[in-house]
């Protein structure tokens, strides 16, 4: 019998300007326990999608872990899974991405002796989850530039500035991707296209050197305007918390909001706002994560 536990962090992608390329974790986070058993599938889920997340094979963590058995011709043990979820799903804050990359953790946890390299475990995760910004900081931590090319995936780790202070603004209700991402063109303007080349530029600086170059760093004109008619309300608590200079984008593909302050003074002052103006919004002040998803094989069990 082989027992697993992987820790997941939350993620937010995008992060204003970088569209399908940037991301980062956050302290906060997902537990999927594994145990073998004989045969077949028992899923048990706490917390957060506890009404709503599949308990059969359509489970997206056991969907992850049978992609790298398939992937390298390998048949599946029987599995008993127990997920302790905190990371809300359908907010944009990165439950898929966590799913996933747990998921192929807790594969390459299983098949230990084929001792996949990080590229591998991104290649399985990207495959899974169609991008790779959500899941590239999810199974790596920090903040992540992710690329795709013709032999697959990439990713850079870098380390975010130790002035950042983000918030999480969660939004009390949910938004699917796919209608996110219907709404956006299919070619935009080349001056639209200099604007983010020249603000996600700014914004890799600004996280990890430049705190103070962060509301200009984190404009963007490739999705946000383009989705903002199916979340209204995210489009205009943005507005107001960037009148009062406070760096906030939507994250991920939303509908919650990503408040990247430069310091923990103007966080305090963020959540205050949002208390009183927006009462129905879960605030949540979170550090960086800079581990990214861990695994541990607990005693007693063989491999
Ligand atoms: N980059 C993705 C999007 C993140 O905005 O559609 C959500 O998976």
């Amino acid at each position: 019998m082989t027992k697993l536990r992987v820790t997941v962090p939350a993620t937010s992608a995008n992060l204003g300007p970088g569209f399908d390329s940037l991301g980062m974790a956050l302290a906060f986070y997902d537990e999927y326990e594994l145990e073998t058993i004989q045969a077949g599938l028992e899923i048990s889920i706490e917390g957060e999608g506890a009404n709503s997340a599949a308990r059969d094979e359509t489970n997206l963590i056991f969907r992850s872990i049978k992609l790298v058995f398939d992937s390298v011709g390998e048949k599946l043990p029987g599995i008993r899974l127990i997920c302790r979820n905190s990371i809300p799903h359908g907010r944009g804050m990165g439950s898929s991405g966590a799913a996933v990359a747990g998921g192929v953790m807790l594969a390459a946890g299983l098949l230990a002796n084929k001792q996949f390299t990080e590229q591998q475990l991104l290649e399985f995760a990207t495959k899974m989850e169609g991008h790779p910004d959500n899941v590239a900081p999810a199974l790596f931590g920090g903040l992540t530039i992710a690329w795709v090319d013709e032999t697959g995936p990439h990713h850079k780790k870098l380390t975010v500035h130790r002035g950042i202070s983000p918030l999480v603004l969660v939004a009390p209700n949910e938004m699917s991707t796919k209608l996110a991402r219907s709404l956006q063109p299919e070619s935009v303007p080349h001056t639209d296209a200099v604007f983010n080349v020249s603000r996600s530029a700014l914004l890799v600086a600004a996280l990890t050197q430049s705190p103070e170059l962060m509301m200009s760093a984190t404009e963007d004109r490739l999705h946000q305007n383009y989705r903002a008619s199916a979340m209204p309300e995210t489009s205009r608590l943005i507005s107001s918390l960037r009148e009062k200079s406070h760096p906030a984008v939507v994250s991920g593909a939303g509908p919650s909001v990503l408040v990247l302050e430069g310091d923990p003074q103007n966080r305090l002052e963020a959540i205050q706002y949002v208390k009183e103006a927006f009462s129905d919004w879960r605030a949540l002040a979170l550090a960086v994560d800079f581990k990214g998803a861990s695994l541990e094989r607990q005693s007693g069990s063989g491999s």
